[in-house]
């Protein structure tokens, strides 16, 4: 009898879900420009589909979050561990046996579903045929000509209505994945570095003085500017991290002619804490583009908060074809990243271990929890948002949400070419690229800018011939990443600050030029000098301009902060928009200058929060004291 009921309910189940019809739950634009349709997949192939499940507690982790970094909160400041954040996050039992029972009714036997480790995963072997009825899609054999390689991929699918709120995402399906090709034959150029821009010194000599920081910036100049401590101090519970993506490298050499002009409280042959991730590799190539990068974050981290230890998460081996990103990062910090959503995505992120093809590759498992996160961390690097596909990029910025969680800061340069994107590219209405330096097309933000978990660090400058005292604007040697997201919703701690924008100097662009709802995030939250930062290089010392330098100038401002509020028996800052949003007073606006792009002036700086200097250029002295009066 029992058993009859319940296959009754089943049957209702199913009829329900053939009348409540299915729904399109991911779809592509288009097929990516290196891919080829070629024919329809075979009927019999085999196929492995892998079904992302949603995490249910999203929205209330989103809630917690804001609340435990919001400084109006009772929660403020009361971070989880890394244990709770998983268990908050585990797909429901229900959530499972739903989709279990969805798959059951479209002939899958439920023998062969196998969920993953994190209860967030199901994955089973199939045919193309039964795949394309559970998922109302049609399977074609993609080729990438320059790879010689074949994808089979979709270009839309579906999801019955009833099941589609258990489901983030299926694999393989429109994301052109080439899980399993040989690592050598994937593409390059992945992932890209906002790479600062350079001049040689050689017909300016190094200036020692404050009356020079308008043309070569030194960490005295941004003592002066900003009104920070002379040097740091080492407190036992503080850390910082910077991020650096192999193979730009470090070069100790280069870090010691710099202390020794520059930051003399620092020994010679201060280095930082290595923490080296899926390889770590270290080249030794000298030219700017493999050294400045590094050099120029170590120096200024380094420069700043000694004696405080930095640590240099070094990411990543010395395979050109198949480097590491952001997520490959992020799993070493973080453990329970590595299956989250089925894990890493091969199509873009680097996967280990590597076959050995070039000297200095990864042979390794990949690294997963292997290092605790430091308090803070500065990444200067970047790609365009609209470089992958909305589930990689909502995937990722989950990640950073857990990060706030856990309370660690997270800091991102907003980037080097205004309202364009990496290398001056513009977005055609398809999502599509122009080419480099195009003079038309959409606004193209920049990742992870317009993620609403971290802290987007704009750059400005001095005025030109300007003192140390007089107020800064937009950074004029380039421009200030900024402008509005395509994927992310404007977040509760941006809602005053975006209206007000709006309100008081809405930019005039239609909607033809980028998303201009006013309910999507803008970015970046402030602003730092970014002009000429005087660096290391090769048995040279060197300027590079860009918010490469910005974002770990303000990473060395908040380590300050976390020391003496640790030293005081508090824990360190967390995630810190919701409390510069709700303290416009702590900067020092920016009105001037602009971010250009895309045939545009972009976004000119204007009174109060604008996407393109933020919030403004911060005033240590009352951001301390704002941080220290938190609980
Ligand atoms: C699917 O088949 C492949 C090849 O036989 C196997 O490696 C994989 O583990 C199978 N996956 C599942 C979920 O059973
Ligand atoms: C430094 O500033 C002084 C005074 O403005 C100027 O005369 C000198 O040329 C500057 N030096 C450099 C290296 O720019
Ligand atoms: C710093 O150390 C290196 C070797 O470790 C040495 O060659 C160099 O002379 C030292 N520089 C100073 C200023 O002491
Ligand atoms: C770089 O140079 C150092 C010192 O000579 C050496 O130990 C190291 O193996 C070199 N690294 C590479 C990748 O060649
Ligand atoms: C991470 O932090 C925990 C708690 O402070 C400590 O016990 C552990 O040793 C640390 N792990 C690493 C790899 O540093
Ligand atoms: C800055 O100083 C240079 C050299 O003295 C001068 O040529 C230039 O006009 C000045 N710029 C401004 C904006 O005052
Ligand atoms: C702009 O963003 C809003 C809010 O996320 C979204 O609903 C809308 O579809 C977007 N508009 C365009 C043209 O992409
Ligand atoms: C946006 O403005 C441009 C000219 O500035 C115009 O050509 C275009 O039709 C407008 N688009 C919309 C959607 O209003």
């Amino acid at each position: 009898m029992k058993l009859l009921t319940l296959s009754t309910a089943a049957a209702v189940g199913l009829s329900s879900i053939v009348q409540g019809g299915s729904v399109v739950h991911e779809r592509r634009d288009q097929v990516p420009a290196e891919w080829t349709k070629i024919s329809r997949a075979v009927p019999d192939a085999a196929i492995e589909l892998r079904i992302g499940l949603k995490q249910s507690n999203l929205e209330h982790a989103e809630d917690l979050a804001n609340q435990i970094s919001h400084p109006m909160s009772e929660k403020y400041g009361k971070f989880l561990t890394a244990q709770q954040v998983i268990d908050l996050f585990a797909a429901p039992q229900e959530v499972i046996s739903e989709t279990v029972q969805w798959l059951r009714q479209g002939g899958i036997n439920s023998k062969h579903i196998k969920p993953t480790a994190g209860r967030n995963w199901l994955k089973f072997n199939t045919t193309v045929a039964v795949a394309e009825k559970l998922l109302d899609t049609t399977y074609y054999t993609y080729r990438n000509e320059e790879q010689g390689v074949e994808v089979v991929a979709c270009e839309s699918y579906s999801v019955p209505e009833d099941i589609q709120p258990n489901i983030d995402l299926i694999m393989p399906t429109i994301q052109f994945e080439t899980r399993g090709r040989p690592a050598s034959s994937r593409g390059i150029n992945r992932r890209d570095t906002f790479k600062p821009k350079f001049r040689k010194l050689e017909s300016i000599p190094h200036p020692s003085s404050l009356a020079n920081c308008s043309q070569i910036t030194t960490p005295a100049c941004l003592r002066a500017l900003y009104g920070l401590p002379d040097a740091g101090e080492a407190v036992e519970g503080n850390s910082y991290g910077i991020v650096e993506f192999a193979p730009q490298s470090f070069n100790q050499d280069d870090l010691n002619a710099f202390y020794a002009k520059y930051a003399s409280n620092v020994p010679n042959n201060t280095g930082p804490i290595i923490d080296g991730i899926d390889g770590g590799y270290f080249s030794n190539d000298s030219s700017a583009d493999t050294r400045g990068e590094s050099n120029l974050d170590l120096c200024y981290a380094i420069g700043l908060v000694h004696p405080q230890p930095v640590t240099l998460y070094q990411v990543g081996d010395n395979d050109p074809a198949n480097p590491a990103t952001n997520n490959n990062f992020l799993d070493a910090i973080d453990g329970s990243y590595c299956t989250y959503q089925g894990g890493d995505d091969p199509d873009w992120d680097g996967i280990y271990p590597h076959d050995g093809e070039v000297s200095g590759e990864y042979l390794g498992q990949p690294d997963c929890g292997t290092y605790n996160a430091t308090k803070v961390f500065s990444v200067s690097y970047g790609s365009n948002e609209g470089d992958r596909p909305i589930s990689y990029r909502t995937r990722e910025c989950n990640e950073y949400m857990k990060l706030a969680l856990m309370g660690v800061t997270v800091l991102f340069s907003s980037g080097d070419d205004g309202v364009a994107g990496i290398r001056s590219t513009c977005l055609l209405p398809n999502g599509a690229l122009t080419p480099p330096a195009a003079d038309y097309g959409r606004f193209n933000p920049m990742w992870p800018g317009t993620c609403p978990w971290i802290t987007s660090v704009g750059g400005s400058a001095l005025p030109e011939n300007g003192t140390v005292n007089d107020k800064q604007v937009a950074a004029t040697d380039f421009g200030s990443g900024g402008g509005f997201s395509n994927i992310f919703a404007l977040p509760s701690y941006q809602t005053k600050a975006v209206a007000e924008y709006y309100a008081n100097h809405d930019p005039g662009y239609n909607s033809s030029v980028y998303n201009n709802t006013q309910q999507v995030r803008g970015f970046p939250d402030l602003a730092v000098t970014s002009h000429s930062f005087i660096t290391g290089l090769a048995g040279d010392l060197v300027a590079f301009s860009g918010t490469s330098a910005a974002s770990p100038s303000f990473g060395a401002m908040i380590t300050f902060i976390n020391g003496e509020r640790i030293k005081n028996g508090k824990g360190s800052v967390g995630f810190l928009n919701p409390v510069l949003y709700s303290h416009p007073e702590v900067f020092d606006d920016i009105t001037e200058g602009v971010n250009p792009g895309c045939g545009t002036d972009g976004f000119p700086a204007v009174e109060g929060w604008d996407p393109i200097t933020g919030l403004g250029t911060p005033n240590f002295a009352k951001l301390r004291d704002l941080l220290l009066s938190l609980p």
